[in-house]
């Protein structure tokens, strides 16, 4: 099913300007998001609101260090309700998932792989500090390593997607992944192909959906209903949001690299700065280096 993307973020706001830049008006006008937004914008334009558009015209992208960082407390909070929700669809974590910062500090190497493919909690609300609508709760199960070919060459994560909480515009380099819809609400994706240079190209996009080949128009959005799936290859330009319930999301995939195999349309910080009100609850995978002392036994 293709439908219109119903979704509105104020970020998504700002780039419209940059992205018409990009792709061009033609493209824009293809795609039924942006005419949404588009048309709002330029209604509060006519109107002569030019606060409005000042506002978000002038809005940096990336915020102050002082406006970016996520809560521990939230961060708790999220990890809490994200737990239940998994167990709730009848999806079962592995014991490191409720390993608590106390019993981190007493692993040994044998955790090692843990800690170097970075598997386990992964809260983002990439750096713009409104998780709400733009951020995502992950858990990677397992993954391999890149520079590792003896390695496993493939990965496994369990995602919560919130309703209209955006995951923003991205490609992999290198990962092909499909993103399936475990449960919930309904998954939309919006797909374009990537240029050589990495911008929005304005070609059909031919993905498969559960092994069925379809093709897109640029900026079109994919629905998939519980158990359905698509398959999204390296340069595959991708952008996600929940409808009409909270909905769990996994991935298969190659072996997947955060730190490096992300190319963020516009450039977003993967992970989260974090301010430390209250103890972690459970580690992130990026807390390891912090609690994780390993002793040779
Ligand atoms: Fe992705």
């Amino acid at each position: 099913m293709i439908v219109n993307a119903p979704v509105v973020d104020a970020d998504k706001v700002a780039r419209i300007g940059r992205e018409r830049q990009a792709v061009g008006t033609a493209d824009l006008k293809r795609s039924a998001a942006f005419i949404l937004e588009y048309n709002r914008r330029k209604k509060r334009l006519d109107d002569g609101n030019l606060a409005w558009d000042h506002q978000f015209s002038q809005k940096p992208f990336l915020r102050s260090s002082s406006e970016k960082t996520m809560k521990r407390s939230e961060i708790n909070i999220i990890i809490r309700e994200a737990d239940d929700f998994i167990r709730t669809h009848g999806f079962h974590l592995p014991p490191f998932a409720h390993w608590t910062p106390n019993e981190w500090t007493t692993k040994g190497p044998e955790v090692r792989e843990i800690v170097d493919r970075k598997l386990g909690w992964d809260v983002t609300d990439f750096n713009l500090g409104d998780y709400r609508h733009t951020g995502l709760l992950l858990f990677t199960i397992r993954n391999g390593n890149l520079r590792d070919p003896e390695s496993k060459q493939y990965a496994e994560k369990i995602m919560l997607v919130d309703v209209d909480q955006v995951t923003p515009m991205h490609f992999h380099w290198h990962k092909t992944e499909d993103i399936i819809n475990r449960g919930g609400g309904q998954l939309v994706i919006q797909l374009y192909n990537s240029t050589p240079e990495e911008t929005l190209a304005d070609t059909d996009v031919t993905i498969s959906t559960d092994g069925v080949q379809r093709t897109v128009k640029a900026g079109d959005c994919v629905v998939l209903e519980p158990g359905e799936s698509i398959t999204l290859p390296a340069f595959c330009y991708h952008k996600f949001w929940g409808a009409g319930g909270k909905v769990l999301v996994g991935e298969v995939s190659a072996v997947n690299d955060d730190d490096t195999d992300n190319r963020f349309l516009e450039r977003l910080p993967r992970f989260s700065s974090i301010e430390e009100d209250v103890a972690p609850l459970y580690l992130l995978c990026t807390d390891y280096a912090k609690y994780y002392r390993p002793i040779v036994r």
